[in-house]
């Protein structure tokens, strides 16, 4: 069947939404899981949102002759590589070669700009485990998706320190890009100033600093019908990102946010399961062309993307 590949416009948002919400949803039932969005159908907008308030027109759909909206895929190009976020088919257009299609797309855009190509995907889902790896992504780094129950009181931890711990300011987007690409080797300042500045109010930013004023990480929060997540963040080492992770937790009291840790973190791990926190899923940051270990601990979101 063919399909037309265009640019998402804001008019396509209501329809985007749904096939998120749809698609996802149909494939975690048919895993025998209970869905994974559960907020109204609208909910789902919020992706195209983000996108859209940070740099629009980064999504690209798939459309059948007859006008049925059966794809959809969100990336963001850097400086550093191109990211791909959320990829979405229609059940009723599963394993027709529309998420090749659009994935390629996005791989040829990367191709022209001679960048790599990062997303994190399911350790689950054979269908986007292989339709990336068969593209040419290698897994790289192991993440555990931690769900924590967070009482409306918050958590109190005497044993981690929060010295050093602040909300972050405009000022620190620069630094706080400065770290990340030293850590993870990726630039994406825009983005960072953007959970910062918060206009829609759903992002809130703490980062951590030594005595001489110095970063030693980040970590954002974001809670909307559509998301709640700790992260994306960077720390230098696990003392940091565990004092990130109490701060962003007690931001998110009487909350269910799911954090995307890393595996390699193990003190920060077993913190998270003595605060109560359960393992939901696991994925993996795969990465089409250079790729360089990182320097430090990353917590990667969906929303938008990183890893
Ligand atoms: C994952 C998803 C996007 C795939 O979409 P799709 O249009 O059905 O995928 P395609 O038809 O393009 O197939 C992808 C490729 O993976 C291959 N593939 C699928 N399962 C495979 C397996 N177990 N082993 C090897 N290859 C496999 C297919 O053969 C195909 O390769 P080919 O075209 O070279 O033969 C779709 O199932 C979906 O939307 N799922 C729900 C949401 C989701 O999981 N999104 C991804 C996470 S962000």
């Amino acid at each position: 069947m063919s399909m037309e590949l265009r640019t998402i416009t804001s008019e396509d948002f209501a329809a985007v939404g749904e096939l998120i919400y749809d698609s996802t949803n149909a494939w975690y039932v048919a895993s025998g899981r209970p869905p994974i969005f559960t907020g109204p159908k609208e909910s789902t907008q919020l992706f195209c949102r983000v996108y859209d308030q940070i740099d629009s027109g980064n999504c690209i759909l798939a459309v059948s002759e007859s006008g049925e909206l059966a794809g959809s895929c969100f990336y963001h190009p850097r400086s550093t590589h191109v990211s791909l976020g959320i990829m979405n088919v229609h059940p009723n257009f599963f394993g027709q070669g529309i998420a090749r299609k659009l994935l390629k797309h996005i791989t040829d855009l990367a191709d022209e700009q001679q960048l790599p190509v990062r997303l994190v995907s399911s350790a689950v889902n054979l269908d986007s485990f292989s339709l990336y790896n068969r593209a040419g992504f290698v897994p790289r780094m192991v993440f555990q998706d931690m769900l924590i129950d967070i009482p409306e009181t918050g958590i109190d931890d005497p044993s981690v320190s929060q010295a050093g711990v602040r909300e972050a300011t405009a000022v620190d987007a620069a630094n706080m890009a400065k770290l990340e690409l030293e850590l993870a080797g990726i630039e994406r300042e825009n983005d960072l100033r953007y959970f910062i500045n918060n206009d829609s109010g759903i992002w809130h930013v703490t980062v951590s600093e030594d005595a001489a004023g110095q970063l030693n990480g980040f970590l954002v929060s974001v809670y909307d019908p559509g998301s709640n997540m700790i992260g994306p963040g960077v720390a230098k080492d696990e003392e940091t990102l565990i004092q990130l992770l109490l701060a962003e937790i007690n931001q998110q009291r009487g909350r269910q946010p799911v954090c995307v840790m890393p595996a390699e973190a193990t003190q920060a791990v077993n913190k998270m399961y003595h605060w109560g926190a359960k393992n939901c899923e696991l994925h993996f940051a795969q990465v089409r062309g250079a790729w360089k270990e990182p320097r430090g601990l990353i917590v990667p979101s969906f929303m938008p993307e990183t890893g």
